[in-house]
């Protein structure tokens, strides 16, 4: 039977297979975005009118609050379900609610002078910390990103390699035995010679799905703060590159169009799938108990209770049980570790010997 769309465009199903990212404009309910903002400041510890208090140039923060995604998105719930095949294919526990891990790109003085190339820039990945890459791989069924701020041009905008997918897909087709995370040096050389870029472009409230698509980031020419989150759609199989009766689901046909097939019979996983504690997550929860004491401070400066501050990681033992499900904080360490960061591009892979105590 073939698939019938009631949400997804004809325009939308035939952009996203050809690009690997689709935009939606206005589709996250604005009381979610206030709120959301509202203690950005404060958990950042800078002032937003002083900017030289700015520390970082680009920054990624833990989870405080999160809302079910549905509830959040409903509109873009609603195409997000179709472009995957269905809501009964989706992980009925990982990633449904959406938060407010934001990730900011503030840009600095430098860069409001310089110029960077697309084929210059650095850091290009598709998000999958959190399991073996391969090519079937739906753990990582759609990035999503949800603008929490406006990106004009020149604002920091998420960069996206249209014709980098191909590579991807090529690699990990040719390679069965899967990739364990980091694999950055091998999955992604291609891209500086990718033709077709993109760097976002939105309004706070669109939303941009993507999968398998190269990303990484452009930078901030206006120096001003650029909020979004990153949270992902999960399925529960595999995708399925052979299907007998062609009905592939739109996140499927990226796959097989990027490797001009109509079916991949021959590729099987070589070696077993694998989940672990995703590798990011390490250093942005390692901030949680700076964040807390912050927000507490700044409920304090207002006249309100300590006690008025809304962060899972102050609701106790059951909801921070509940949440490390959804996000497989309860999971080993990958053969890969985890990531440490320091400040500006330090980065360290460590293999921490105890698991992540956080607050
Ligand atoms: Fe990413």
């Amino acid at each position: 039977m073939t698939r019938k769309y009631q949400h997804p465009t004809d325009e939308e199903r035939a952009h996203f297979p050809e690009h690997g990212w689709l935009k939606v404009e206005n589709v996250i309910d604005p009381k979610y975005i206030e709120e959301c903002m509202a203690d950005l400041w404060p958990r950042l510890g800078y002032d937003p009118e002083d900017k030289s208090t700015w520390k970082e140039t680009y920054i990624k923060l833990p989870r405080h609050r999160e809302v079910p995604t549905h509830q959040l998105c409903p509109d873009a719930w609603n195409k997000m379900v179709e472009i995957v095949g269905g809501d009964d294919k989706i992980d009925p526990v990982r990633e449904r609610h959406y938060g407010d891990q934001f990730v900011i790109n503030f840009g600095n003085e430098y860069w409001k002078s310089q110029e960077e190339l697309p084929t210059e820039a650095k850091g290009w990945h598709t998000d999958n910390d959190w399991y073996r890459q391969f090519l079937d791989c739906s753990g990582n069924a759609l990035a999503i990103i949800c603008c929490f701020t406006d990106i004009p041009a020149r604002d920091g905008g998420t960069l996206v390699a249209d014709d980098g997918i191909p590579g991807v897909c090529q690699y990990l087709h040719d390679h069965p035995g899967g990739l364990d995370s980091p694999f950055e040096d091998t999955l992604y050389t291609h891209i500086p010679s990718c033709k077709k870029f993109t760097t976002i472009e939105a309004k706070a409230g669109d939303l941009i799905t993507h999968g398998l698509l190269p990303h990484t980031l452009s930078q901030n020419h206006l120096h001003y703060a650029r909020v979004i989150t990153n949270p992902h759609v999960n399925l529960v199989e595999p995708f399925n590159l052979s299907r007998e009766d062609g009905d592939y689901t739109l996140c499927e046909q990226v796959i097989l169009r990027a490797l001009s097939r109509e079916y991949i019979p021959e590729y099987k996983p070589t070696r077993p799938r694998l989940e672990h504690y995703p590798r990011t997550a390490f250093f942005k929860r390692a901030r949680v108990a700076e964040e807390l004491q912050r927000m507490v401070e700044a409920a304090k400066a207002k006249g309100l209770d300590p006690s008025s501050v809304d962060s899972i990681y102050l609701k106790g033992a059951a909801a921070m049980q509940e949440h490390g499900k959804r996000y497989g904080y309860d999971k080993e360490y990958g053969p890969g570790g985890v990531f440490k960061w320091e400040t500006g591009d330090k980065f360290e892979n460590i293999v921490p010997s105890s698991r992540q105590m956080v607050v």
